[in-house]
Order: structure tokens, then C-alpha cells, then sequence
């Protein structure tokens, strides 16, 4: 399909819609806005197709939002502490724009950039956006493209970058899934499973305490399938720090791996997250008030979706044990997603699962 206008900003940047993906299979919106994921059609499991993500219905209404539905986080996503950390002996000071601390690459992220279509499929796209040396106080130009690819039921994001001078980058997608259907109300019946046996404690404003901790005995075990609501009840600390989960897991085994597997037993409805990413953070939209309008026409409020982002750990860059975010000229970083959509559990091939601890 050809770009189809979707609307304007203020300033008279045009923004398009992609479609990718045909029935019986997924069938994927995108905004060149963020390179946002927009609506994402699948199949569920009684015989219904559901848009399975939130979306805004309009670009001022993205544009109004601090929620970054569906957008490509960049180019650091989550926080960096206080947005200061050295790079290779140079300090390096970025916004420190929430609770005081840098979020998701800063308050002109590349979740509001108009990104160029730089290829476009029945079956894919690919987005591309060159953030100039010092954007955002970040230093180097980097080259940045998102190529998603649909097969069947399932969906591909691949991020790349690379720079002319030494900087950080992690990319993620910040798309939060709802399988009853955008606007269906919240997920708290939704099952989630997290391959993770550590997960990262956060100090009130997001930032890491220190190590990560054992999942055991805390409401932040979800080896096994568990119920979002219980989880985001629990009287447990660092849920009432984040008013619900909005922590990182350290996701067991390396390369593209079983990271999280999201189930709606109301709508027989499948998620398997695969990601080649350490980091994965699992945010059941805490800040979701009532404030904004959804693609649905209702008001979204907590727990109406969950986001399932595939990233480095938050703040690596003054982290240095921490796998590194530090991408030099010459190197290309590369990170994907794979969301694999299906009703069927025997779908799953458990043997890419590495072992529990
Ligand atoms: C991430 C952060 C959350 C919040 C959301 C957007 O998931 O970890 O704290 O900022 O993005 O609202």
C-alpha cells in the first residue's frame, strides 16, 4: 500500500499511515510519527480479529501525549540518572526532563520526529530519521532505520544505527498490548509470563538501586504464567513506588530468545516477545489517567494496556559492569523484536527456552 495522510503537526510537518500485512494474517498501522506502530490486527483465538495495541486517533492527540503508544523510543530509551554520564572521559549532559532524570532520549525524542519512508512492501517498511550531533544533547550524528516485517502472524522490528562519533544508543518499541481489543478495558486478567529470574529495583524516580535482585518471592516472579492484577496489587515496595510494574528484567540467555509471553484467557488470544535484548522493561501503564483518548474513542486509564519493552538496562551508561550502550563509528547496533502472535500454546517451541536457575 502507498502512504495515506493521516494528518499534520502544527508546524506543518505531514505525517502518513503504512499498512503492511494482509488477513488471514497480521495486518500492521504505522505512523511515520515516532515510527509508531499504530494498529496492529491479529486473529484471536474465538474467532475474532482485535486491534491488540492502543493508539491515538489523531496527531495532536499524539502529540499531546506522554504516553509514547506504539512509538520507537530513542535514543536512549528509559532513564539515564540525573541525564549526565561520561563517555569515554567526556561528561555528557542531556535533559533531565522526568522526576529529574533523562526519559526515553528527551522531551523532542525520536517518538515526535516525522521519520522518512525509506522502503515500503506488501510486507514491510522501513523507517529512517538522522538525528544530527548533539541532539538532545547527545553527541554524534547517528543514522537510525526500524524495519518491520510481517510473516503470517508474526511481526519483525529490527533497529538500526550508526554514528560519526562516539555516543549511546537503545532503541526499543514502546507498544502496549491489550488482546481483548484496544479499549476492552484493562488487562488485569491477561496472563504474563517473563523469562527473567533477576529483575532491577528503582529508586521513586525510575533510577536503579544498585544490583539486580531475585525474582523468588516477590510479586516480580512471572516465571510461570500469572495474572497482571494480583501482581500490580501486591503491597510489595517497589510496586508502590511505580504505582504498579514498571521495572527491567533481566531476561535469561542471549540472542533473539523467549523474553515474555502475554495470554488473554477471555479472547483465547497469544503473545510470544522474542528479543536479542539483556533488558526487557515490563510497564502496566501506571500513568494511564483518563487523561487521554484512544483510537477507540474511549478514555484510557492504569492498566488499560501493557507495554513489554526490549532494551538495555536503565541507566548502562553509569552502569559500566552493565552491558554497554556505547556505539562508535565503524560498529552498527542492531536490536530486534519479534512479536509472534498465534491462539495455539503447541506453538511454542520451548527449546530456544534456556534453563531456569
Ligand atoms: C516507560 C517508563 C515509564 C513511563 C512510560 C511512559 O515505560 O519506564 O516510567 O515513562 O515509559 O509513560
Amino acid at each position: 500500500m502507498v502512504p495515506a495522510p493521516f494528518g499534520s503537526t502544527d508546524d506543518g510537518r505531514d505525517v502518513d499511515v503504512l499498512r503492511i500485512g494482509s488477513p488471514p494474517g497480521v495486518v500492521l498501522e504505522l505512523l511515520t510519527l515516532g515510527a509508531a506502530v499504530h494498529r496492529l490486527e491479529v486473529p484471536t483465538g474465538d474467532g475474532q480479529r482485535r486491534n491488540v495495541v492502543l493508539g491515538h486517533a489523531s496527531v495532536a492527540d499524539r502529540l499531546a501525549s506522554n504516553a509514547y503508544l506504539g512509538a520507537t523510543i530513542g535514543r536512549y530509551a528509559n532513564r539515564i540518572a540525573r541525564g549526565r554520564f561520561t563517555l569515554d572521559g567526556r561528561d555528557v549532559r542531556v535533559p533531565a526532563h522526568d522526576r529529574g532524570n533523562s526519559l526515553h532520549g528527551g522531551p523532542d525524542g525520536f517518538d515526535r520526529r516525522v521519520w522518512e519512508v525509506r522502503e515500503l512492501t506488501d510486507d514491510a517498511a522501513v523507517l529512517g530519521l538522522v538525528s544530527p550531533d548533539g541532539d538532545m544533547g547527545f553527541p554524534g550524528t547517528v543514522d537510525v532505520t526500524v524495519r518491520y516485517e510481517v510473516t503470517g502472524l508474526s511481526v519483525r522490528v529490527t533497529h538500526e544505527a550508526s554514528t560519526d562519533a562516539v555516543t549511546v544508543v537503545n532503541l526499543t518499541n514502546h507498544s502496549y498490548f491489550n488482546l481483548d481489543g484496544d479499549g476492552a478495558g484493562t488487562v488485569d486478567d491477561h496472563l504474563l509470563t517473563v523469562q527473567a529470574d533477576h529483575f532491577t529495583p528503582v529508586d521513586a524516580t525510575g533510577i536503579p538501586l544498585g544490583d539486580h535482585e531475585s525474582v523468588a518471592g516477590t510479586p516480580f516472579d512471572l516465571r510461570s504464567p500469572s495474572p497482571v492484577g494480583p501482581a500490580v496489587r501486591s503491597p510489595h515496595d517497589q510496586i508502590a513506588l511505580a504505582r504498579g510494574i514498571d521495572h527491567n528484567f533481566v531476561v535469561r540467555g542471549d540472542g533473539l530468545r523467549l523474553a515474555a509471553v502475554l495470554e488473554s484467557p477471555r479472547t483465547d488470544a497469544r503473545l510470544e516477545l522474542w528479543s536479542d535484548q539483556p533488558g526487557l522493561q515490563v510497564y502496566t501503564g501506571n500513568f494511564l489517567d483518563g487523561a487521554l483518548r484512544s483510537s477507540a474513542g474511549v478514555a484510557y486509564r492504569q492498566g488499560d494496556g501493557i507495554a513489554l519493552e526490549p532494551q538495555l538496562h536503565p541507566d548502562t551508561p553509569n552502569h559500566p559492569g552493565w552491558p554497554s550502550a556505547r556505539l562508535a563509528p565503524g560498529e552498527r547496533y542492531r536490536a530486534t523484536l519479534e512479536w509472534r502472535f498465534g491462539p495455539d500454546p503447541e506453538r511454542l517451541d520451548r527449546s530456544h527456552l534456556a534453563p531456569s536457575e
